[in-house]
This record gives structure tokens, C-alpha cells and sequence, in this order.
């Protein structure tokens, strides 16, 4: 119960990893604000939680609007008081299409829901944990924050954002006693990253992919979870600012 009674808002919350994490953490006695603009698989979340005897709740959010960002965080301090642990965790993989035929539209929404989002996030987290002389910030990159990734030119550069916005604000914000990190997950089994959906319209894709990976083998959310509980844990007092890559050797 190393979170116990800990304020937690997890984004993105509705489904695959930042479920897992969902209930990770609530297992480990936080609070947790499910958020996701998904309101039944956000409400499927809360749900879960409660029937392993967890504290959740849900609040609706869409994280590429500033607006909403903001409410979410007034919601928390007008329920909770606090907000101890944040995991801005929401995003999408947008279009998969070289670059010269990328749509424009779908840039401006990889890079707001990405992106954006995480720059909103902190931008209201930070204020509160400043006023509580401390608090935790997971922000959820990929390793495509760390390297190029062909046919995916929004998420690539809304994932290096992420980092660099990791980075900055780690910097800016240690001496108050916040620990800003970031972690960099490789394919991940989940709805967004569906091997078997992917071998029915690429077949072999999944294995060449799973091959280019040192473990030979794709992540479990869990696994993201783990490193995401450990960044926010006692554990991890002295580490901010670091871009954590969760990838089986990939980047090695
Ligand atoms: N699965 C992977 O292979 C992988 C790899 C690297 C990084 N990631 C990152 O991990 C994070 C979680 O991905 P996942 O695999 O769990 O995917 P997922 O699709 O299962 O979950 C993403 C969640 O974000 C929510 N969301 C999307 N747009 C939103 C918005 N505007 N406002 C609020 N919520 C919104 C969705 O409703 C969904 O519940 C994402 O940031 C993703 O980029 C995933």
C-alpha cells in the first residue's frame, strides 16, 4: 500500500495501459481520478476498482482542450483538496502515412491529444503540487520520443514534445520537490497496439516488429505500469527529468 490515501489522476484511463495503471495504483492504496473522454470505458474502470475494494472516480476529460484540462484539476481540488500523483497518460496513434501525404488536420490532432495535452496538464498540476511543496509527473512518451518512426510523423513529433516538455519542466520545478519523468513504452499489447488486428491486414508485420526487438517479444501493460509505479514510488526519490525507455532492449 505504498500510495495509500495518495491523490492519483491517471489520463487515458479508460483502456489499455493507463487502465492497468488505473488499477495498479489503486491497489496500492491511492485515490485515483479516472480520466478519459471514453465515459463508459472510464466508468468500466472506476467499476473495476471498486469491486477489488479500491477508491476511484471518474471525471470526463477531453485533455486536447485547455478548458477541460482546467476543470478536471478544479474538480480534483474541489473533491480532494490534493492532487499528489499525476499521469498524463492519453494519446492516440493517428495516421500511419509517409509524410508528404500526412492530412494536416490529423497533425493538429495527433499533436493537440499528445502532445498539448501533457503541456496542459502540467501547466495546472504544477500550481497545486507548488502549493503543497510537493508532488510526482508521469507523462507518458513512447520510443518514438526517442527515434524516428516512419509513417507516423505526428506521433513521432508529438512524442519528442512530450519529452522535451518532460525535461523542461523537470528542470524548472526540482528545487520545489516535484519529480517531472517520462517513460517511452515500445509496442505494447493493447487496443491501440492489437498484434493479432495487425497480422489480419499486414500479414507478418507483427513478426518483423517483434524481431527488431532484443527480447523478441512485445510489452505487457503492465510492464509500462511497473516502471510508471516505481517513477512515482519512494524508490525513485532522487530520478527526475530522465525519458525512461520500456522497450526490451529496442533502443539499446
Ligand atoms: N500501446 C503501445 O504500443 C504504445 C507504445 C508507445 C506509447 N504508447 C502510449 O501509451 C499511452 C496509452 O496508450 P494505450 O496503448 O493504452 O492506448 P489505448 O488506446 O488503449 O488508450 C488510450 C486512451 O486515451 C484516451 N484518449 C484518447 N484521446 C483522448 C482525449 N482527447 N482526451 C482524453 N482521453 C483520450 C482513449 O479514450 C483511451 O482510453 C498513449 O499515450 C500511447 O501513445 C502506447
Amino acid at each position: 500500500m505504498q500510495f495509500k490515501n495518495k491523490i492519483t489522476l491517471i489520463t487515458g484511463a479508460a483502456s489499455g495501459i493507463g487502465r492497468a495503471a488505473a488499477l495498479a495504483f489503486a491497489k496500492e492504496g491511492a485515490t485515483v481520478i479516472v480520466s478519459d473522454m471514453n465515459h463508459q470505458g472510464g466508468k468500466e474502470t472506476v467499476e473495476l476498482i471498486h469491486a477489488n475494494n479500491g477508491k476511484a472516480t471518474f471525471i470526463k476529460t477531453d485533455v486536447s482542450k485547455y478548458e477541460e484540462v482546467e476543470k478536471l484539476m478544479n474538480e480534483i481540488i474541489k473533491q480532494f483538496g490534493r492532487l499528489d500523483i499525476a499521469i498524463n497518460n492519453a494519446g492516440i496513434s493517428g495516421v500511419i502515412t509517409r509524410t508528404k501525404d500526412y492530412p494536416v488536420d490529423d497533425w493538429d490532432k495527433v499533436m493537440s491529444i499528445n502532445a498539448s495535452s501533457v503541456f496542459y496538464g502540467m501547466k495546472v498540476q504544477i500550481p497545486i503540487m507548488l502549493e503543497q511543496e510537493g508532488g510526482v509527473i508521469v507523462n507518458t512518451a513512447s520510443i518514438a520520443g526517442l527515434k524516428g518512426l516512419p509513417n507516423s510523423i505526428a506521433y513521432t513529433a508529438s512524442k519528442h514534445a512530450v519529452i522535451g516538455a518532460t525535461k523542461t519542466a523537470a528542470m524548472e520545478y526540482g528545487r520545489n520537490n516535484i519529480r517531472i519523468n517520462a517513460i517511452c513504452p515500445v509496442f505494447t499489447v493493447s487496443p491501440m497496439f492489437d498484434p493479432d488486428a495487425l497480422e489480419k491486414i499486414a500479414q507478418g508485420v507483427p513478426d518483423k516488429l517483434k524481431a527488431n526487438v532484443p527480447m523478441k517479444r512485445f510489452a505487457e501493460v503492465e510492464e509500462q505500469v511497473g516502471a510508471m509505479i516505481w517513477l512515482c514510488s519512494d524508490q525513485a526519490s532522487f530520478v527526475t527529468g530522465l525519458a525512461l525507455p520500456v522497450d526490451g532492449g529496442l533502443t539499446a
